[in-house]
């Protein structure tokens, strides 16, 4: 009699995790399909935004990309680009960018954004300003149901004049909302000083703030506070990378 072979076929191997920087590098591959040759880039900041970065230099030296001029949002990209060969320039050469590539903290279910974990975010604000189209990239860690929702800070630039007065003046402003008010430090204790020489304020929330235009008018007007890192409606095309996949939601 005929033998039936009913060796089960062998199991397929388990499903890896991606790590969350495996996620970033995806989202940042994604947005340089949107690169083309000739453009003014403006440059992020942070570990997702570096990816980016590194694919656009892979790209230039392989000749696939051509012409391509860079705007960095902080020294730090500015050294990784200039590692990476690519040409720079800056907002009062160039002071309307084809598009910009950068990470963010929160993304908003209306794709607003809280910016500044990374301490960039004036620069960032001001370059993404300029920009016809702005390429958030995330992993999915990053949505919330609303700015402040991830439980974590919303950074705040602010001159070192006086800095607890203004902090003090910033609680106070959100009291409603449950806010304390803390000055970003080094591990060494000493206060994080960004590229503009101002420090950091990181504001916690115990609710959410309501409406965003508002409670950031209302920063900025005090004098001491340089910018906010809510990012509202500036966003054209947000990169969205997790377990099941990418997604791409333009404005
Ligand atoms: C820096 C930023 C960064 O884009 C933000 O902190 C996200 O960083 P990462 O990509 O490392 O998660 O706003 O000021």
């Amino acid at each position: 009699t005929a033998s039936t072979n009913t060796t089960a076929p062998p199991p397929s191997p388990p499903h890896r995790i991606l790590t969350q920087d495996e996620l970033k590098k995806i989202a940042a591959y994604k947005a340089v399909e949107f690169v083309e040759s000739g453009m003014v880039l403006g440059l992020g900041t942070g570990s997702t935004a570096k990816h980016a970065i590194d694919r656009i230099g892979e790209l230039l030296h392989q000749g696939k990309l051509t012409n391509i001029i860079g705007v960095p949002t902080s020294t730090k990209t500015h050294e990784q680009a200039l590692s990476l060969g690519i040409p720079l320039s800056d907002l009062e050469t160039h002071p309307v960018l084809d598009l910009a590539i950068d990470g963010a903290d929160e993304v908003d279910p209306d794709m607003n954004l809280v910016k500044g974990r990374g301490g960039s975010l004036l620069r960032e604000k001001m370059i993404e300003a300029c920009c016809k189209q702005f390429v958030v990239i995330v992993d999915e860690s990053k949505l919330v149901e609303y700015v402040g929702g991830s439980g974590l800070a919303l950074p705040v630039e602010i001159v070192p004049f006086c800095w607890r007065f203004t902090a003090k003046k910033l609680e106070a402003m959100f009291e409603n909302a449950g806010c304390v008010a803390k000055l970003r430090v080094l591990e060494n204790g000493e206060a994080y000083v960004t590229d503009n020489r101002n420090y950091i304020i990181d504001l916690y929330f115990k609710k959410d703030i309501g409406d965003l235009r508002a409670a950031g008018d209302a920063m900025v007007r005090l004098a001491g506070v340089v910018e906010h890192g809510m990012f509202i409606d500036m966003a054209t095309t947000l990169i969205v990378a997790g377990e099941l996949g990418v997604t791409v939601r333009n404005k």
